[in-house]
């Protein structure tokens, strides 16, 4: 795709709940009339598509096809950037699927290949026909990462690293980093001065070493409890973690144990003016072990909604910071 030439189009920009705010925050000087709804935001572009696809805050982004033919055969249109042919497939979107299909087929010289294609037509609830653009989903334009069964999702790990303000030249730790997600998008984001990783489990610390390797990412990951960081006091800047939940990672019954042992580290490694975001499902007790750590509290909580799951990003200081 050419992110580089002019392309103009009402587009969905999808997100995950939780994230919408930070997304209209970074979009809000380059497009116009913008509409917020729960996941996400719709908004009028016109111009090279590139600060666009920069922005990490949106998972995918479709054409909104309030005329079809308008839209597929506007010479300045985003489809007039996507590498030529356009391959293309039409989800079941109702009675109109196979009259689109050979409209864009015949009239536009588009190619259907349901398997390799970059553009979607789908229907959405509120915009009506709507047309995913491949090279716009996440793992397109930054990379798609070896994931764990629980991995952070991506956009989840970029309004973690924000909320973490990391400055450049800290140290940021990650005590349970699973594949590394946080930690690669906390290196493309900021700029650490010492990335570490901790899991305790070998095929994760591996995991991660390949993600960060694969991406250049300057980090130190190893094998390591978070309940005991081999790590010196007041030693980090940052902290971010995507805590086992109790679901599908972990147990309530280990969270009870893990949560106050991980906290009281976070509190012992932590500098005086540290912060750590730390997301969690198992709220109430991540909310009562921050309570029952003398020196801690929680500043902001941020929840994401996705299918079947609410977590919380929580941000945690010193009480004295
Ligand atoms: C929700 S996952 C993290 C996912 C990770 N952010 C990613 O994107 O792949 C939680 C991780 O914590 C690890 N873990 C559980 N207990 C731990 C402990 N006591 N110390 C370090 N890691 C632990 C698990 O092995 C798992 O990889």
């Amino acid at each position: 795709m050419d992110l580089d030439r002019r392309a103009r189009a009402r587009l969905l920009l999808r997100t995950t709940p939780g994230a919408v705010d930070y997304l209209f925050e970074e979009v809000r000087h380059l497009a116009g009339d913008i509409t917020r709804r729960p996941d996400g935001l719709t908004l009028d572009w016109d111009g090279p598509l590139r600060p666009l696809a920069d922005v990490r805050y949106f998972s995918g982004a479709a054409v909104v096809l309030d005329d079809v033919e308008a839209r597929a055969g506007d010479p300045d249109g985003v489809f007039a950037a996507l590498d030529a042919p356009v391959r293309f497939r039409v989800a079941p979107v109702g009675e109109e699927r196979w009259d689109l299909r050979d409209l864009l087929s015949e009239k536009f010289g588009w190619v259907n290949d349901a398997g390799d294609w970059s553009v979607n037509v789908e229907r959405d609830e509120r915009e009506g026909l709507i047309a995913e653009i491949g090279p716009l989903f996440y793992p397109r334009r930054f990379g798609e990462l070896t994931r764990a069964p629980a991995s952070t999702t991506p956009v989840v790990a970029a309004v973690m690293v924000r909320l973490a303000k990391i400055e450049p030249g800290q140290t940021v730790v990650d005590p349970c980093c699973g594949a590394g997600t946080l930690l690669v998008t906390a290196g493309q984001m900021a700029e650490p001065g010492e990335l570490l990783g901790f899991d305790l489990m070998d095929r994760w610390v591996e995991a991660a070493r390949e993600n960060l390797d694969a991406r250049r990412v300057p980090c130190v990951v190893a094998r390591g409890d978070a309940a005991a960081l081999p790590l010196p006091d007041g030693s980090v800047d940052r902290l971010v973690a995507n805590l086992p939940f109790g679901k599908r990672v972990g147990s309530h019954a280990g969270n009870t144990r893990l949560y106050p042992a991980l906290l009281r580290e976070v509190r012992r490694v932590l500098r005086g003016k540290g912060r750590a975001v730390l997301l969690t499902e198992d709220k109430r007790l991540f909310r009562e072990s921050v309570q029952r750590t003398h020196g801690l509290r929680v500043v902001k909580e941020i929840e994401f909604t996705r299918p079947g799951a609410h977590p919380s990003a929580y941000v945690v200081t010193s009480r004295r910071s």
